[in-house]
């Protein structure tokens, strides 16, 4: 069996014109979604990851605008813009760029940002209002996991979902969002980390299995169900082509399990391209609420 490939970038693109349906019908109504990105430094990732949140928002008509602070910004100064941002009505959503530099805490930063306006979905009362079953927004790698799986035709509904990785920002929400009683959730989840006793055996036993675990190439094929659904949300850089190019892999054999799965994501073009359009549902989203 040779798996079919579950494309993100083209499921990406599907969402992003019934995305452009939904902004262009707010405009009508004199309203412009809003989005304002804070950085603090010039890492080279973040100034990556920035400037194609901006991109996706131009693409969108969506507003968008980046606030820089140096390197060496205070952490009050950083606290009290996220309060300003919380009272301009031009934004609809804050995100905060993580990592940010060590002598901030992020937990304050996240924390700060009022939880309306949080469309990362990183802010304590979200992550509790999820796990309830009641978001105003689901973090947007989960949540893009999850539209993946729907829309390729993989309801997680009765399915056996092992998920390893227990991060705070993609293995617990997608815990959350994949075990409600809810359309395109209602599975059986497993959790899996560097604790679990026999991964192998677990991973076995998945129907969907979803690697979330910085690991490269941990996933191999015997791992994995004969016509399973895999979902590769890792990306670990290896190395560098001779022009220079970053070398991505994820955390599974892709080659090697595709000859096993039913369906599995490639790495890069699987669940990258499904982040930064969630962010967009987002902010539309929140554009909404605020304006409701
Ligand atoms: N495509 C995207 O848009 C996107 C977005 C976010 C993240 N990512 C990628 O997804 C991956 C995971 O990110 P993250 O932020 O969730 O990572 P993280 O915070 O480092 O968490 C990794 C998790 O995997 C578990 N783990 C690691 N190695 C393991 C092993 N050998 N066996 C069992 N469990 C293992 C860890 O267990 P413990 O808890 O026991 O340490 C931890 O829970 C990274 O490659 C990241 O770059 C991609």
């Amino acid at each position: 069996m040779t798996a079919k490939i579950i494309d993100g970038t083209k499921i990406a693109a599907e969402i992003r014109s019934e995305l452009k349906d939904k902004a262009d019908e707010l405009k009508k109504k004199g309203i412009t979604p809003g989005l304002v990105m804070v950085r603090v430094g010039e890492d080279p990732a973040s100034v990556s990851y920035v400037r194609g949140k901006t991109k996706a928002s131009e693409e969108l008509g969506i507003y968008s605008e980046t606030i820089v602070f140096p390197e060496d910004a205070k952490e009050e100064e950083v606290l009290a813009k996220v309060e300003e941002l919380n009272k301009d009505p031009k934004f609809h959503g804050i995100l905060v760029q993580l990592p940010l530099p060590k002598h901030i805490d992020s937990d304050k930063v996240l924390n700060a940002i009022d939880p309306r306006k949080d469309v990362d979905g990183f802010h304590p009362v979200n992550v509790g209002k999820l796990l309830i079953g009641e978001p105003f927004f689901m973090p947007c790698t989960p949540h893009g996991v999850q539209q993946l799986l729907i829309r390729s035709g993989y309801d997680p509904a009765g399915k056996h979902v092992v998920i390893c990785g227990r991060s705070n920002i993609v293995g617990k929400p997608l815990m959350a969002i994949l075990v409600q009683k809810k359309k395109g959730a209602n599975a059986t989840v497993t959790v899996c980390h560097t604790g679990t006793k026999d991964l192998a055996a677990t991973t076995r036993q998945a129907d969907i299995l979803i690697a979330a675990m910085g690991s490269p190439k941990a996933i191999t094929a015997d791992m994995v169900r004969e016509g399973a659904v895999v979902i590769d949300v890792g990306v670990n850089q290896v190395g560098t082509t001779a022009e220079g190019k970053r070398i991505l892999v994820g955390d599974c054999d892709f080659d090697a399990i595709k000859e096993k799965a039913e369906a599995i994501t490639p790495v890069p073009g699987g669940v990258g391209p499904m982040t930064v359009t969630m962010l967009m549902v987002n902010t539309v989203r929140a554009a909404e609420m605020q304006s409701a």
